[in-house]
């Protein structure tokens, strides 16, 4: 038995040893962390349960047979977040350049597979060469089976992606069909084609950083939902990330106990709304004082300021924000807070999460761009989403709400469960200045009864006040009372349950 546990002892060590100390020493030499120290620092501590150590490839060519590294460059296995199950692959740089290969691929389907079972979150980290260039259509294969299994996923578990390391070519495919992806700075590229390939033909000069860093994915292109400084604090973002979500789509919210009254009142909030409706405030700062404990984890920070979106608590209980922005282009909607909104809208309802809007939008960014790019078929999207969503919806409209966007934003026709509006609320079909120049426009040549007409329609309609009498708005409340009210809702609403129309799946504006 002694020299059974001795043999066992010394394959896991050198299973443990990955590409050996050289290629470990150049890891930490890049301010990387090794993937086995990655997930010591996700997992709750001793709680991480190692699955498929002694897998190897299986590759004879190439000189492949006198190649093997046991577990083949992917770390897999589950362990706990907070108590919680998650599984996860961290892929090892050191062997090999974490490169896939058919057996790797099959490790980390198992963890996808389990996940599904189980019902739990998955976090995939990514830190490799791409698809074994020796294996050729087998590594290839072991991406498409990956692939299906992050799509099959996709609603029933969550998945997060953190990208460590290179991510290129198709291999960025299966980050890219998770719920949230998360990169370090100067550490991390994503990009389907890179700057040598770019530069050849394309003719464009560009670096790695620049074609696709944590920056370019988190303000440019939007591919990334945040990023950090190093290893470390990506991965404890992530472990808070995970006290927020449901382990999947059938299990219930997390609750955690608030110290924070239901019913606390926030005085500031009566004058957060400016006198001149033209003037720009903080959303945030609202976000802030309403949620437990001013607790608020924001998704996609640095990319279409324009909305706001991310998590927090009420009364204990986790609810999804979704709030315009005045801060940033005047909180009007355009194609990327479309996009933005919409993916976060439907990834709360996939699983079980209310949403909480607050409005303040003058409507939709207006632009020949805007119009070119698509507008119509982006700004769609958010619509849908809403639309679509069955979990708890409660809107709150704090001042401007115009046109297609009042529409769009969880309004009660896309069956918002219980819409308010602060006094200071405007709901109508565009400002009073341009609803004056239009219906008034054989008076345009009189600027002061332009001016009178135009006192009339703001009169008439902004205010919260017309909609409230068609009962579109169930209420018109204090700001100060907005966090009463709003977990005085979440909680009655608990026991929502609405049934969809049947359908094989919906044809989402794409
Ligand atoms: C096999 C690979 C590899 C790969 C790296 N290595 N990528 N082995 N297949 N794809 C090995 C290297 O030979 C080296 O082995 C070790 O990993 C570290 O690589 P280095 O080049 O020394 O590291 P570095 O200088 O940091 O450069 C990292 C890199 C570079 C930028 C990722 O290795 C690279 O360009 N690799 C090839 C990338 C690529 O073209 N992949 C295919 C993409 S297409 P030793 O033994 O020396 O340590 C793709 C298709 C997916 O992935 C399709 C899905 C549908």
């Amino acid at each position: 038995m002694h020299e059974i546990i001795e043999k066992l002892d010394e394959k896991r060590a050198l299973a443990q040893a990955g590409g050996g100390e050289r290629r470990i020493a150049a890891q930490h030499s890049r301010g990387k962390l090794t993937a086995r120290e990655r997930i010591r620092v996700l997992f709750d501590p001793g709680s991480f349960e190692e699955w498929d150590m002694f897998v190897e490839h299986r590759c004879v060519d190439f000189g492949m047979d006198k190649n093997k590294v046991p577990g083949d460059g992917v770390v897999t296995g589950y362990g706990t977040v907070n108590g919680r199950p998650v599984f996860v692959f961290s892929q090892d740089f050191t062997v090999l350049g974490g490169s896939l290969s058919e057996a790797h691929a099959e490790k980390i389907c198992k963890v996808l597979d389990a996940a599904m079972k189980i019902g739990a979150p998955v976090v995939g980290m990514n830190d490799s060469g791409g698809a074994r260039i020796q294996e050729g259509v087998a590594s290839l294969s072991g991406y498409a089976e990956v692939f299906q299994r992050n799509v099959w996923a996709s609603g029933v578990v969550p998945q997060i992606s953190l990208i460590m390391g290179p991510c290129a070519g198709g291999a960025v495919y299966s980050p890219a069909l998770t719920d949230f992806i998360f990169m370090v700075h100067e550490r991390s590229h994503m990009y389907v084609t890179g700057p040598e390939v770019v530069r050849k033909t394309m003719h464009e000069e560009i670096d790695h950083e620049g074609l696709g860093g944590a920056e370019t994915h988190t303000t440019k292109s939007g591919v990334a939902d945040a990023s950090f400084d190093n290893d470390v604090h990506a991965l404890l973002f992530v472990r808070g990330l995970l006290n927020f979500l449901p382990s999947s789509n059938r299990a219930p919210l997390p609750e955690r106990p608030t110290y924070d009254a239901v019913d606390r009142e926030e005085a500031s909030l009566d004058t957060l709304v400016p006198d001149n409706p033209n003037t720009p405030y903080d959303i945030r700062e609202l976000v802030d004082k309403v949620v437990d404990e001013g607790h608020f984890v924001e998704i996609k920070p640095d990319f279409a300021g324009n909305i706001i979106v991310g998590f927090a608590r009420m009364n204990g209980a986790t609810v999804g924000i979704v709030a315009n922005q005045p801060m940033v282009l005047a909180g009007c909607l355009d194609i990327d807070a479309s996009v933005k909104g919409a993916r976060f809208v439907r990834f709360c309802d996939a699983f079980g999460i209310p949403i909480v809007s607050f409005v303040d939008v003058p409507g939709f960014l207006p632009g020949v761009a805007q119009e070119h790019n698509g507008i119509i078929r982006h700004g769609a999207k958010l619509l849908y989403a809403y639309a679509e969503a069955t979990v708890p919806k409660v809107t709150v409209i704090t001042r401007k709400s115009y046109g297609g966007a009042y529409t769009v934003m969880g309004s009660k026709h896309l069956r918002a469960d219980v819409n308010l509006a602060w006094p200071t609320a405007e709901i109508a079909v565009m400002g009073p200045k341009g609803a004056a120049e239009i219906i008034f426009r054989d008076q345009a040549g009189d600027p002061e009864r332009l001016e009178a007409r135009t006192q009339e329609y703001k009169e008439a309609f902004a205010n919260p006040f017309a909609a409230a009498r068609r009962g579109f708005i169930d209420d018109v409340i204090l700001p100060h009372s907005t966090r009463r009210r709003l977990c005085k809702a979440l909680t009655m609403l608990r026991r929502k349950h609405v049934e969809a129309p049947w359908k094989k799946h919906c044809n989402l504006p794409l």
